[in-house]
């Protein structure tokens, strides 16, 4: 079978190009942006609601980690909590730029999260708990990833480099849980 080949010109949409003169109070969103703005920021924000219980609960297990491995993996979880921190600036952020309000809210932070929180107190659940989480991160990134295809590169670019990072972070707590 023939590949089929494009023969469009390749030309841009100049009436588009006027109409990003219209609507200056969108800043970075034009009017081409496509349908799908709120589905996006509510993605957005679930992922944001997931970093920020990654944060607590990696922090949670940085102060109460002890044991004979506990320095090496505590300061392990402090370094996952800091960029999951980073991970959390740069959604917060992007949902800003698309028009969206960011949602820190509290009391409903574990109800939007795909991760959990956990509160164990032996180093080997935590970092079982921790790699759970993650995994759960990577294919929550994974299949947002798919879903925005190129409906919003930024936003794609965005999510590709926390999904990155997410399966470093699982495959250090993985190695920890070999040790
Ligand atoms: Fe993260
Ligand atoms: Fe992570």
């Amino acid at each position: 079978m023939n590949a089929v080949i494009d023969t469009k010109p390749m030309q841009l949409d100049e009436q588009a190009l006027e109409r990003a003169r219209t609507h200056l109070d969108d800043g970075a969103v034009t009017p081409s942006y496509g349908p799908w703005r709120e589905e996006v920021i509510k993605l957005l924000n679930d992922a944001l609601a997931t970093e920020l219980v990654c944060i607590l609960r990696y922090k949670r297990h940085y102060f109460t980690a002890h044991g004979i491995a506990s320095p090496s993996v505590a300061d392990e979880f402090l370094e996952h909590a800091n960029e999951e921190s980073a991970h959390a600036d740069k959604l917060a952020e992007r949902i800003v730029q698309l028009g969206g309000e960011p949602d820190f809210n509290p009391d409903s932070l574990t109800k939007r999260s795909h991760a959990d929180y956990n509160d164990a107190t032996d180093l080997k659940s935590m970092v079982r708990s921790n790699l759970v989480a993650e995994r759960v991160a990577v294919e929550a990134y994974r299949q947002m990833i798919q879903m925005i295809g190129d409906k919003d590169p930024t936003t794609r670019r965005i999510l590709e480099e926390v999904l990155a990072q997410e399966e470093e972070h699982a495959d250090e707590l993985l190695d920890m849980l070999k040790d």
